[in-house]
């Protein structure tokens, strides 16, 4: 089976997996999140389908549940490496570590496993691919594809972010490095169609779920 073939098997599996009323806002954020790595890929000259695995699996440790909170990173890492993909296994940890020092703080309430995180995350020399994660799981949201302007906002707007002004000044980083590396002043122009979808909504997706859950 191709790579295409088993990230979807896998994903739909973990799909399954979850019956919670959050499990859809997992699926839309991973689906967006690996259409966003396959287009930057295809147009920056990458492997489109390592890039769309990579995408759709990078949280698939949230198949035990949303409460799993940073902890999805190493039930993700195990499954990947039980499954003999240590390239995607090591997209579960270092997604979430942009800037690396964020690395520094994280809490598993499982000291054996924080080091591991830690020192696999310090030792790993980001690659391309490292870092196409980091933004595509920025350009994904509660809906599918968004801004990472957007998406940092409703991040924002929902938990405690130590540092965001470094968070997002990272980011732009990120964007701008492939901006540059796709040949392109905005590679929001890959986007063109869910971007103009979005904004017709008016309010940011992940907002109005976010207003959603608050009145409930
Ligand atoms: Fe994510």
């Amino acid at each position: 089976m191709n790579l295409r073939g088993f990230a979807d098997e896998i994903f739909a599996w973990g799909r399954a997996q979850r019956t919670d009323e959050l499990a859809l806002t997992w699926e839309n954020h991973s689906k967006g999140a690996a259409t966003v790595a396959e287009r930057i890929a295809l147009r920056a000259g990458m492997d489109a389908d390592l890039a769309y695995a990579m995408g759709l699996l990078h949280d698939i440790g949230r198949y035990k549940g949303e409460k799993t909170g940073m902890n999805h990173i190493i039930y993700g890492y195990e499954l990947m490496m039980e499954k003999g993909k240590p390239e995607i296994a090591r997209i579960c940890l270092t997604h979430s570590f942009n800037p690396k020092e964020k690395v520094k703080i994280l809490h598993l309430g499982d000291p054996e496993k924080e080091e591991f995180v830690k020192e696999f995350v310090q030792k790993t020399e980001y690659d391309d691919y490292d870092r196409l994660i980091q933004l595509a799981d920025f350009m994904a949201g509660s809906h599918g594809i968004t801004t990472i302007e957007r998406r940092f906002c409703s991040v924002l707007s929902r938990h405690e972010l130590p540092e965001p002004q470094q968070v997002l000044r990272k980011l732009y980083e990120l964007k701008d490095y492939f901006d540059k590396k796709c040949g392109m002043n905005d590679i929001y122009d890959l986007f063109h169609e869910e971007l103009n979808g979005a904004a017709f909504r008016g309010i940011p997706g992940d907002f109005r779920e976010y207003c959603k859950k608050e009145e409930a």
